[in-house]
C-alpha cells in the first residue's frame, strides 16, 4: 500500500462555518484516499514537502458550459433570455464544426487544468461528437468530470435544435460512446424546460432512471424565464414541480441557480435530495438576482458553488466564494434582512465539501475522502501582515486578492496533474 504525506499548512472544512487547520502538518494518504491529518511525520510514508504553502482540498465547479468559455467576459449587458438568443445559441451552434471545437475546447481544458477546480459538472452542446471530443481532452488532462451532451428540441434556432426522436437517438449514442472513458462520466443534460418538450423530458428521465445516471439542468434563474415556464407547463404547481413531474428531480440531479425558488420548491428540492449549483457571478452578470443561499444552508439543501461560465466570467472558485459572500450581503441589506450574509468559512465549505459531495466523498481531509489536494503559494503575494495572520485568514486574503493564481500543485485522486 503506497502511503504519502503532504507536509504544509493544512486548511479544510467539515461543516459550514467551521474551519479546521494545522500549521506545518502532515496530510497522510494511502491508496489515493485520505488516511489522516497528523502533527508528526508518519514512519513509512514518502514525504511531499510543501512547507510554508497552503494545502486545501480540491474545489468543485458543479455547473459550467465549456463551449461558452470562449466568450467569458463578453456580452454582459443583457438578461438571460435575450443573452441566450443573441450570443449563447449562435456561439454554441459553431460546435457542429469539430475542428472549431478542438480549438475552443483545447483552450478551455488547458485553463481548467491550471485552475483550482479539481472536478466539474459540465454542459457541452447538442453536438455528440464535439462533446465526446471535450471528454477526451478532459480525460487526457486528468480532470474527472461529469459531461453532458445538451438536449434541446424547442424554442431554439434551427442550427441549434434537434427533433425529439433525433435528440433521444443522439443521447443514446452519446451514452454508448462514453463507455470508452475511464475518468469522464456522462450526465443527462436537458438544457431547461423552455428548450425541451415534455416528450423529450420524459424520454430523458426514463434513460436516466434505467441507466442510473445523474441529471443537470437550470431552475428559477430569471423572472421572465419563470413566467415562461408557467405558460409552457400549466399542469405544474411550479418550475421545480414541472421537473419533478417529468421525473427529473432526484438525489442525482443538479439544478443551476434557484434564484427565484419559492418555499414549496425549496421543500421539494430538499425532499428529493437534489443539488443547487449556486452561481453568484452569473446571477449578477445577467441581472438574475441573488439566490437565498443562507436558506439553502439552514434547510440542509445540498448546495455547491458554480461559475456557470459564461454567465460567470471567471473560472475561479475562489472568485465564486467571494462573490457568494458579497452578493449575500446585498440580498441581506436590500431584499431580505432575515437572511444573514455568508462568512468565508461557509463559502469555502460550499466550494469544497458542499459541491464535492455530488461526486462522492470529496472536498475534505476527513478519512476516506478522495485525495483531491491543492497546494497554494501565498508568501510572494501576501500582505506585510502575513506573519500575524491565522491560516484561514491567509486563505481568505488569497481568495480575495489572487483568485486566478495557478496552484503550485494539484492532485486528483492522488495523481499529480499540475
Ligand atoms: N438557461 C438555459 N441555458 C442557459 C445557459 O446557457 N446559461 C445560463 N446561465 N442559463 C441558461
Ligand atoms: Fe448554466
Amino acid at each position: 500500500m503506497a502511503r504519502k504525506a503532504f507536509r504544509g499548512d493544512l486548511v479544510w472544512t467539515e461543516r459550514p462555518g467551521d474551519f479546521r487547520f494545522l500549521e506545518d502538518g502532515f496530510l497522510v494518504i494511502s491508496d489515493n484516499v485520505i488516511e489522516s491529518v497528523s502533527e508528526r511525520a508518519p514512519d513509512d510514508a514518502e514525504i511531499l514537502d510543501f512547507r510554508g504553502r497552503i494545502i486545501i482540498p480540491g474545489l468543485y465547479d458543479i455547473h459550467m458550459h465549456a463551449p461558452q468559455y470562449m466568450f467569458a467576459g463578453l456580452y454582459m449587458d443583457e438578461e438571460l433570455l435575450t443573452w441566450l438568443d443573441h450570443h449563447t445559441f449562435p456561439s454554441e451552434a459553431r460546435f457542429s464544426d469539430i475542428s472549431f471545437a478542438e480549438k475552443a475546447y483545447g483552450r478551455f481544458v488547458e485553463d481548467l487544468k491550471n485552475s483550482v477546480t479539481a472536478r466539474a459538472s459540465i454542459f457541452g452542446t447538442i453536438h455528440t461528437d464535439s462533446t465526446l471530443l471535450l471528454m477526451s481532452l478532459l480525460e487526457e488532462a486528468g480532470l474527472p468530470c461529469f459531461v453532458g451532451k445538451v438536449s434541446m428540441d424547442r424554442n431554439s434556432p434551427p442550427d441549434l435544435s434537434e427533433n425529439t426522436e433525433n435528440a433521444v437517438e443522439e443521447e443514446l449514442r452519446f451514452l454508448k460512446e462514453t463507455s470508452r472513458f475511464t475518468l469522464e462520466k456522462p450526465i443527462v443534460t436537458p438544457r431547461f424546460i423552455p428548450s425541451c418538450t415534455d416528450d423529450l423530458m420524459r424520454n430523458l428521465s426514463d434513460i436516466a432512471r434505467e441507466e442510473n445516471l445523474p441529471v443537470q439542468s437550470h431552475l428559477d434563474e430569471n423572472q421572465s424565464e419563470v413566467e415562461w415556464v408557467k405558460e409552457l407547463c400549466p399542469w405544474s404547481r411550479s418550475y421545480a414541480d414541472a421537473y419533478d413531474k417529468l421525473g427529473l428531480l432526484s438525489g442525482k440531479t443538479i439544478m443551476a441557480h434557484c434564484v427565484w425558488v419559492n418555499d414549496e420548491e425549496m421543500e421539494l428540492l430538499k425532499e428529493r435530495g437534489a443539488w443547487v449549483a449556486h452561481s453568484p457571478s452569473s446571477n449578477m452578470n445577467l441581472s438574475s438576482g441573488v439566490a437565498p443561499v443562507r436558506k439553502f444552508l439552514d434547510m440542509g439543501i445540498n448546495t455547491g458553488l458554480a461559475t456557470d461560465v459564461a454567465g460567470g466570467s471567471s473560472l475561479s472558485l475562489f472568485r465564486m466564494m467571494t462573490d457568494a459572500i458579497t452578493s449575500s450581503k446585498l440580498r441581506w441589506r436590500l431584499q431580505d434582512s432575515s437572511l444573514r450574509p455568508l462568512v468565508f468559512s461557509e463559502a469555502f465549505y460550499l466550494a469544497s465539501r458542499g459541491g464535492g459531495s455530488f461526486f462522492g466523498k470529496m472536498g475534505s481531509f476527513e478519512p476516506g475522502f478522495a485525495a483531491d489536494i491543492l497546494v497554494l503559494e501565498d508568501t510572494s503575494v501576501s500582505t506585510v501582515l502575513h506573519d500575524e495572520l491565522s491560516l484561514p485568514e491567509r486563505l481568505e486574503y488569497y481568495a480575495y486578492r489572487t483568485p486566478d493564481r495557478r496552484p503550485v500543485a494539484k492532485f486528483v485522486d492522488g495523481r499529480r496533474i499540475i
